[in-house]
């Protein structure tokens, strides 16, 4: 029987750890008991406000559905999707390779397809806006036939399974550039909108008193064999919260504005917004999906 104190608990915990026979398992979990051990000393965690913590987890896994996971959105107004994403792209996004950003909890598998200069507003009406360029290696050199997803909110902020019943699909599509790589598609300009706020973590967001708003932003996935498969956003420019997104997914490289006579473009009589995106290449260690939410989980349709 050992007399555990706040000096000899924590090596305790990380002795019979120790025994977990996958090494990355095991530096994991003795990293994770270290942390949570001074992170509970630091703060002099009381036995209430730790039963509030235990409720608040409890609510955030309760709230999860097959169309909600709002463990992901607790990561991401934490900041937590936005550390793993950067440092996944530190260890395998060449220089010349598009910035990443979240895959957020909208994305769904087996969006429509469309042609080429088709419209991702399958339902929605609103003016439209065109956005083309190329997919290219971190070289500049077009990649053929390259895939696309493209998925965002409606012109009124909204996600088509916000707005619809889970059977409509609306405001994604899927597309295949061109043999150079080249593509174009129609859409409505998306409005700046808030997390969803109705579940445990929107209570945590109002309690910090922050606003829990997005920029407007238009999600895409690029992916094309022996590249890593790139999921990044663009965000307007013009949002008045370009600098304050509730979930960290900005960069500057990946700020947008749509303008009119653009040189190049299909329709320059529409407003359009030129943007190429650079894949790198698939490698061993970094391969695969970049995003950092742990599963693509909105059923399809
Ligand atoms: C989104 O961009 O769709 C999103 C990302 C994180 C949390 C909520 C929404
Ligand atoms: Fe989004």
């Amino acid at each position: 029987m050992q007399d555990l104190d706040i000096n000899s608990t924590t090596e305790a915990v990380l002795a019979q750890l120790a025994s977990t026979p996958d090494p990355r398992t095991r530096e994991i979990m003795q990293a994770a008991v270290r942390h949570l051990h001074a992170f509970t000393a630091e703060v002099n965690l009381t036995p209430d406000e730790w039963l509030k913590g235990i409720a608040f987890m409890t609510a955030v896994g309760q709230a999860c559905t097959p169309y909600r996971q709002e463990f992901i959105l607790l990561s991401d107004v934490l900041g937590l999707s936005r550390l793993v994403n950067v440092m996944h792209d530190a260890q395998g996004r060449e220089a010349a390779g598009t910035e990443t950003s979240l895959l957020g909890p909208f994305f769904r598998e087996q969006a429509p397809e469309i042609e080429l200069g088709g419209s991702v507003a399958l339902v929605s009406k609103g003016s439209e806006i065109m956005i083309f360029g190329q997919v290219t290696d971190g070289a500049g050199q077009g990649i053929g036939g390259a895939e696309m997803d493209v998925w965002q909110t409606d012109a009124q902020g909204l996600y088509d399974l916000q707005a619809n019943d889970p059977s409509v699909m609306d405001m994604r599509a899927r597309l295949r550039c061109d043999a150079e790589g080249r593509f174009h598609f129609r859409t409505l300009k998306p409005i700046g909108y808030s997390i969803p706020m109705d579940g445990p973590v929107g209570a945590m967001v109002r309690q910090q008193d922050r606003h829990g708003f997005r920029p407007a932003h238009i999600h895409i996935l690029v992916a094309a064999p022996g590249f890593r498969e790139l999921i990044t956003a663009l965000y307007f420019g013009d949002d008045p919260n370009i600098d304050s997104d509730t979930v960290f997914g900005v960069s500057n490289s990946l700020i947008i504005q749509e303008k009119l006579n653009l040189p190049g473009s299909p329709r320059p009589d529409m407003p359009g917004i030129r943007y190429d995106f650079a894949l790198s290449r698939a490698t061993d260690e970094a391969s695969g999906r970049v995003g950092s939410d742990p599963s693509r989980l909105m059923p399809a349709g």
